[in-house]
């Protein structure tokens, strides 16, 4: 259930971002006075076009949370931290892992001291991943499952994740994480597959060109942006979250959480009116060492604790974002 926002002060870390933009816009609508913070990171789904619609009182900042005199002013008047600011890239954290820690932990760690020693009031929610549960040994996966990070960004996550917990637990710092698992929809990265996959795939249909897939039996559990909006502001509002780390899964399609590859090609196609094809490539070696597998989430913690369900059905979602791209592809290339 949705409480009133009015009047309330949201800041979003990473809100030029993929689902820190859908955020601003989910919480604006709702009547928070939003402001986001954003350092563009070329390689991530910063997009100014992200934002576009969004009026005062919305403010966009542009800088890095790990300045702590730009961030100090920010956290003071905050009311609710949508922390969503991160380095996404897996093989970029093998590639540079200091600059991935520095990224994913130091600036982290600088932002909760802000929150501690200048508005410990603040409710925080970090956006924390499924990456280190690694391959899972079950499904769907619950938040007991062994921890097992399959690469040095999974390692720097998870390290976040658990400062959050920390500084809950020991400060009393009102934070909670969300697992979130594949996110998909309006706003994220299309032009190639850094962000994720789906996006390349929507950018290729939409250019009448077959869109890659690589394996296509491995199975994954795909949230509607909008769905992981909703559930970011559900755990703010819910009290009791504070201290914990949830999984967010999505909507289930065919009666499964879990979906494979070769079902999501045919769903995009099928949400393309029948139009579309793809090549089937083989998974690549280098991805290959540090895929997880299957995942499908067990959410039914966080949706105990808060109420929250998705309510956005893959086909319809997939539709969405395709409607969403053939209008505004030339921003995303
Ligand atoms: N999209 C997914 O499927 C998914 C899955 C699991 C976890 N997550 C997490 O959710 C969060 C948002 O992901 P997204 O998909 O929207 O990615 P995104 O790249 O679109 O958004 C992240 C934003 O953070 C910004 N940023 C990075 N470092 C920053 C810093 N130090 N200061 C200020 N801004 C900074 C980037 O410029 C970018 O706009 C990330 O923390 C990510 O790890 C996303």
């Amino acid at each position: 259930m949705t409480t009133s926002w009015q009047g309330r002060k949201a800041l979003i870390t990473g809100g030029a971002g993929f689902l820190g933009a859908t955020l601003a816009h989910r919480l604006a609508s709702l009547g928070a006075e939003v402001t986001a913070v954003d350092s563009f990171l070329p390689e991530g789904g910063a997009n100014p076009f992200n934002l576009d619609g969004l009026a005062a009182p919305f403010t966009l900042v542009k800088g890095d949370i790990g300045d702590a005199v730009a961030m100090t002013p920010l956290i003071e008047r905050s009311d609710a931290i949508f922390n969503l600011a991160g380095r996404t890239g897996h093989m970029d954290s093998m590639s540079d892992p200091l600059g991935d820690l520095a990224a994913n932990v130091t600036a982290q760690l600088g932002l909760l001291e802000l929150v501690r020693t200048r508005r410990p009031t603040a409710r925080i929610v970090y956006a924390s991943t499924r990456q280190f549960y690694g391959v899972p040994d079950y499904l769907p996966v619950d938040e007991k499952h062994a921890l097992r990070p399959p690469d040095v960004n999974g390692v720097h996550k998870l390290a976040a994740e658990q400062h959050h917990l920390i500084y809950a637990k020991v400060h009393g710092l009102a934070a909670t994480a969300l697992r979130l698992t594949n996110c998909y929809g309006p706003r994220m990265r299309v032009k190639d597959a850094r962000q994720t996959f789906v996006g390349i795939w929507i950018r290729r249909i939409l250019e009448d060109q077959p869109f890659e897939v690589w394996g296509g039996a491995q199975k994954r559990d795909f949230t509607y942006a909008d769905d992981v909006a909703d559930a970011f502001i559900a755990a703010i509002d819910a009290p009791a979250c504070a201290g914990n780390a949830y999984n967010l899964g999505g909507a289930h399609h065919n009666g499964s959480g879990a979906v494979s590859l070769d079902t999501l090609a045919e769903a995009l196609i099928a949400a393309n009116g029948g139009q579309g094809g793809f090549k089937r490539m083989e998974f690549p070696a280098d991805r290959k060492r540090i895929d997880i597998g299957d995942y499908e989430a067990d959410d039914r913690a966080f949706r105990a604790a808060t109420g929250w369900a998705p309510r956005v059905d893959l086909v319809e979602g997939l539709r969405r974002s395709i409607a969403y791209y053939r209008a505004n592809l030339a921003h995303y290339l």
